[in-house]
């Protein structure tokens, strides 16, 4: 069974895929890491987020074993995970290897925002994951500052927001919920009814298409 999980900044799918992925003994890929890595690289080499050429050499040559999801994960990383990730370049030098992810004997959980409708449009679980600009940031904001950071919750709404604009916008693969894929709008949810809105979304989809896995 393949599940994709697409959805904006913050809106909780990098948890549900994990949980997911436990729950039903698959493996899991966080594909806006990869995104992220080249993004962290093109800023320690100081590459302009226009050199597309340089970019996609940095995708190709990614080391997918090596990455640190903690160092990754910091605020200024996912600004230029958004800028690389509207580059085709790169988005061709990482599709190849996000496609044998998910074709893995058994299937895969993967989490991002082109995987129902580029990585894996005959994924069996397709769930769009959401939630408000606001409720968003209020996550965000708070899971930042228990790390220390100092991004007031105004400059990380509107970093949501940029983000949201340029990973919709763009033309290469933009964030989209695929016509086929369940909505799971969060805003008013904890994380537990979250969790549980998406198993039962699994768990239907298994009955219907009498998945073994
Ligand atoms: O999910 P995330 O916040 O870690 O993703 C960081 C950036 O990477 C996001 O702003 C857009 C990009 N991304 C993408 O374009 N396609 C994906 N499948 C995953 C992430």
């Amino acid at each position: 069974m393949i599940i994709a999980i697409d959805g904006p900044a913050a809106s909780g799918k990098g948890t549900l895929a994990r949980r997911l992925a436990v729950h039903y003994g698959l493996p899991h890929l966080d594909t806006g890491l990869l995104y992220r890595a080249v993004g962290s690289a093109a800023l320690a080499r100081a590459i302009p987020f226009d050199d597309a050429d340089a970019l996609g050499r940095i995708a190709a040559g990614l080391d997918v074993a090596a990455l640190d999801p903690e160092a990754l994960k910091a605020g200024p990383v996912g600004e230029a995970a958004s800028r690389v990730a509207a580059v085709p370049q790169v988005r061709a030098a990482l599709l190849r290897l996000q496609q044998d992810f998910a074709r893995q004997p058994g299937g895969a959980v993967l989490d991002g925002r082109d995987i129902a409708t580029v990585i894996a449009p005959d994924a069996q679980v397709k769930i769009f994951v959401t939630a408000s600009p606001e409720v968003r940031a209020e996550r965000r904001y708070r899971e930042f500052a228990g790390r220390g950071d100092t991004a007031s919750y105004d400059e990380v709404l509107a970093d949501i927001r940029r983000r949201d604009e340029r990973d919709s916008g763009r033309a290469s693969a933009p964030l989209v919920r695929a016509p086929d894929a369940v909505l799971l709008d969060n805003s008013a949810l904890d994380r537990d009814q979250s969790w549980q809105a998406a198993l039962a979304i699994v768990e239907a989809k298994r009955r219907e298409t009498g998945s073994a896995t």
